[in-house]
């Protein structure tokens, strides 16, 4: 198993990673997320590539992508609320379905650590769906802790 950057020819084999990630999100809040797999959200892992600001991360097992990440550098200027703020985000995150609870997404998150450290960030944010049990106790073990909710209530 190896973590590294994506290549250009990676990106069909990690949008079909993005497509369980979006099936789990239209199951779990349909009101939200729209079903399928539209050519625009297929299309838009090439904008993720091309963009400075982004990386993809992939786990390669001998030559197949079963995991992949998007770390997006994102710098918000300082507000009157709020001082000036600069870190690492986890835009998207998954473990083909046939392969977890193997220790791929730990090995995921370790790489994005070193790499963060190594590149002067202090803080790696992420942000999940509540209903998403699985992957509030999958970042709850790799250490993450939160720090801020999205409430709601349905008419
Ligand atoms: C969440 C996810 C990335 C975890 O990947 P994984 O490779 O299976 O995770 P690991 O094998 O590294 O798990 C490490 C630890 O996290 C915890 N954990 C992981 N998945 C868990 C689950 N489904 N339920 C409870 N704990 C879990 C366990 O403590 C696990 O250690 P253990 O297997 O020794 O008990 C994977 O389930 C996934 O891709 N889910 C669908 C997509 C998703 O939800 N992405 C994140 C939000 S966009």
């Amino acid at each position: 198993m190896e973590i590294r950057f994506a290549r250009e020819s990676d990106l069909d084999a990690v949008n079909v990673l993005r497509k369980q990630v979006n099936d789990l999100h239209v199951a779990g809040k349909p009101e939200v997320f729209r079903p399928g797999f539209p050519d625009a959200l297929r299309d838009y892992v090439r904008v993720i590539f091309a963009d400075p600001a982004q990386r993809i991360v992939v786990s390669d097992d001998g030559g197949s992508v079963c995991g992949f990440a998007v770390l997006h550098h994102i710098v918000k200027p300082e507000n009157p609320f709020m001082y000036a703020r600069d870190f690492l985000d986890i835009d998207e995150f998954c473990v083909d379905e046939g392969h977890r609870r193997r220790g791929i997404a730990s090995a995921m998150i370790g790489f994005i650590r070193d790499w963060a450290k190594e590149n002067g960030f202090t803080r790696i944010e992420l942000n999940m769906w509540e209903f998403n049990r699985d992957a509030l106790a999958f970042y709850e073990a790799a250490g993450f802790t939160t720090y801020r909710r999205y409430m709601e209530m349905m008419l």
